[in-house]
């Protein structure tokens, strides 16, 4: 498979960290030095469906395709307001796909989870074409009294259009599963007879730990991957790494021992937007016309579960 086009759309709404210490006792000072965000993208008036759909059809126009022309939807998301449909049913009623759609949650590496069960199908011969949609709102996740996780994120949604093609070199998934490092749990409908507890909790993260987890696995995978490979790190053009914190991403960097050059860099205007960041990262260096053809990228993506997972692909 190959990409032929890729798109993204964010709110309007920017939330800089001064708007933030307005009501939570944080500052600017306390989260650029930890995180290297210094605003996010926040959903206000929008529906993440819209955002998906924004994103869908700029990446067809640039693919050159149209809506009928796909044979498979996958959508990445985490949470929406719909339980069922899925999202890429709600965002596929709206572009007008006429192929089965199916949603995936698995964290900020859906993108990456996504190629994987494209891949497998183009393996399987039974796609021609495939839309990726990440659509993600992390924002409504989040317990906006706590000050340790609402910070990091934004909201936005990137998509990319895949076609035949060899482009794709290899993907490696991976997990060390551990539910308690990050998780937020839903409100269900109640019924007469379920006794349990059924409150919301919004997004619980151990930092520290994640952090850790995140270094490791990115490092880790794509140093396996190109060797599996028979790759070199001197073979890599562009490392297109989740943006969840900047400290994670520079520690990536010292690991592998590259250079900053080859890390694009969007986490200071966006925040973490899970499995959108990637996506959304991919199209903005995509419009500056920043790979050049034959270049090969490495994506690489971690998040809750824990997951993780990195793909290597010719551009
Ligand atoms: N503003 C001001 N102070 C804050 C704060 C904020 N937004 N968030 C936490 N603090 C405080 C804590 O309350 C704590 O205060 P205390 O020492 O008085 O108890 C202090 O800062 C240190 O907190 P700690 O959690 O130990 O900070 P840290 O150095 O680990 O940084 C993260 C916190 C969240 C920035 C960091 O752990 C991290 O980035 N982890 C990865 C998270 C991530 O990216 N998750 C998504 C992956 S997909």
């Amino acid at each position: 498979m190959k990409i032929l086009g890729t798109g993204s759309a964010l709110p309007k709404k920017i939330v800089t960290n001064d708007m933030l210490s307005e009501f939570l006792d944080t500052s600017d000072e306390w989260i650029v030095p930890r995180t290297g965000i210094r605003s996010r993208h926040i959903i206000s008036d929008e529906k993440i469906e819209d955002l998906g759909a924004q994103a869908a059809l700029s990446a067809l126009e640039m693919s050159g395709l149209k809506p009928e022309d796909i044979d498979y939807c996958i959508c990445s998301n985490v949470v929406s307001e719909y339980v069922t449909p899925g999202l890429s049913c709600v965002i596929g009623a709206k572009i007008g796909l006429k192929c089965p759609c199916i949603d995936i949650n698995c964290a900020c590496p859906g993108f990456i989870y996504a190629l994987d069960i494209a891949e497998t199908h183009y393996i399987a011969g039974k796609v021609r074409n495939v839309l990726i949609i990440c659509a993600e709102q992390p924002t409504r996740m989040c317990d906006w009294t706590d000050r340790s996780t609402c910070v990091l994120f934004g909201d936005g949604a990137g998509a990319v259009v895949l076609g035949p093609g060899s482009n794709v070199k290899g993907i490696k998934l991976h997990s060390q599963l551990d539910a308690t490092k990050i998780w937020e749990r839903n409100s269900l409908m109640p019924t007469p007879y379920y006794e349990g507890d059924n409150r919301a909790i919004g997004l619980q993260m151990n930092g520290r730990e994640v952090f850790k987890f995140a270094v490791k696995a990115s490092t880790s995978d794509v140093e396996d991957l190109l060797n599996e490979l028979g790759m070199t790190k001197d073979q890599v053009d562009w490392y297109i790494v989740h943006q969840a914190n900047y400290r994670i991403i520079d520690a990536i960097k010292q690991y592998l021992g590259e250079p900053d050059g080859k890390f694009p860099i969007n986490i200071s205007d966006h925040g973490n937007s899970s499995s959108a960041s990637c996506t959304i990262l991919l199209d903005e260096c995509n419009k500056s016309h920043m790979f050049k053809e034959g270049n090969t990228l490495v994506f690489s993506a971690f998040g809750a579960g824990l997951l993780s997972g990195v793909a290597v692909l010719e551009w």
